[in-house]
């Protein structure tokens, strides 16, 4: 039997409307968007309405990657969720999606690697798609993490925003889509950015509200040593897995957390920064939801072409790393 190719037909993504700015946060905290901008590149970011959770984001996302590639959501096989902010623990909010969608035979599950989701999700459609088992795999990176973040705490309050990306994978051209992954994990740095009473080890009662630990905790710059180390390796390892080098490289989507630690990548990799995908300006760190929103807002601006080589690469809680390199299978206008 020939090798399957497999490769993303269609992207889509959504943000709120809500625009909160630096300016805004000088009002809320003990800060000033100088030290925001010069720090982390942030200058704005998206914030989801009181009646707007993760899951009406993700179907927005999801039905303009649908729409994109063509693809009605009955052909659907799998639809996979990555988020550490879905609707509800229980059910998963894929499921959620699954129904709203109109999905009808596809299987749906939720995925926790943090901002490395959309990366991990990617892994798993690719193989199911390689394999022969599934052909329509929709992976979603979605976040509300204005839900989940202490609103007077500068540390964090200031770095992150919410939205969803969604990218259709299935069967394309051979030799184009989905070259090679990279994916990794350090439990042992799990402390440095939890949430520390949100599940079975610490569950929520109104003592932890009391002490603020259902909010997002932090060592910032623990995150910042590890992600500066993490991101530019991590893709060389999927590069050299590709039979490729750095030079082969058309485009990097970076997961969006600091533009200091984008630039340092882009450093690593030899890359000039025009041919770095880059929206944190505009949307701070949207976790699950960072890359698939970049690489989406990139390929429906046309900056993509055939056969370009891209390489995606996240970091996160976890603490988790992901990247990939992809030959870029759809055709401009197709
Ligand atoms: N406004 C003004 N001052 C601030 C703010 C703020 N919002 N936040 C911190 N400061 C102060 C600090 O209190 C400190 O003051 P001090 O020197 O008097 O103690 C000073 O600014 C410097 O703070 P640093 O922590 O040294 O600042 P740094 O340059 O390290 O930047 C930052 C902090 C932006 C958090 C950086 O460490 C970072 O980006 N880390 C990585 C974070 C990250 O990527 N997280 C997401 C991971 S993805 C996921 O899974 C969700």
């Amino acid at each position: 039997m020939p090798k399957i190719s497999a490769g993303i037909l269609g992207t889509g993504y959504c943000v709120p409307e809500h625009v909160l700015t630096n300016f805004d946060l000088e009002k809320m905290v003990q800060t000033n968007d100088a030290w925001i901008v010069e720090r982390t590149g942030i200058h704005e970011r998206r914030i989801a309405a009181e009646d707007e959770p993760v899951s009406v984001l993700a179907q927005r996302a999801a039905e303009m990657a649908l729409a994109d590639a063509g693809v009605a959501a009955e052909k659907l096989d799998l639809i996979i969720m990555a988020t550490l902010t879905s609707d509800r623990i229980i059910p998963a909010t894929a499921c959620v999606l699954q129904d709203r969608l109109g999905a009808k035979h596809a299987a749906a599950f939720d995925l926790s690697a943090a901002c490395s989701g959309f990366v991990y999700a990617a892994s798993i459609a690719t193989q199911f798609i390689e394999s022969g088992i599934y052909r329509h795999v929709l992976v979603i990176g979605g976040e509300i993490l204005s839900k989940v973040i202490d609103w007077q705490d500068r540390n964090t309050c200031v770095l992150f925003g919410d939205g969803a990306g969604a990218a259709l994978f299935g069967p394309v051209e051979e030799g184009y889509g989905m070259r090679s992954f990279d994916l990794g994990s350090d439990g042992s740095g799990g402390d440095a950015l939890d949430i520390p009473s949100s599940g079975s080890l610490c569950p929520v009662t109104p003592e932890t509200i009391k002490q603020r630990l259902n909010f997002v905790h932090m060592d910032g710059k623990a995150v910042f040593r590890f992600a500066t180390k993490i991101m530019g390796k991590t893709v060389e390892t999927s590069l050299e897995r590709a039979g490729m080098r750095r030079e082969d490289l058309d485009f990097l989507v970076p997961h969006q957390a600091n533009i200091r630690i984008i630039q340092a990548a882009a450093k690593r990799l030899d890359m000039p920064m025009d041919k770095v995908i880059i929206n944190i300006h505009r949307y701070g760190n949207m976790s699950a939801a960072s890359i698939p929103v970049a690489l989406a807002e990139a390929a429906h601006a046309h900056q993509f072409k055939k056969g370009d080589i891209i390489a995606l690469a996240g970091f996160g809680a976890g603490l988790t790393w992901a990247s990939c390199i992809m030959k870029w299978a759809k055709e401009e206008n197709g």
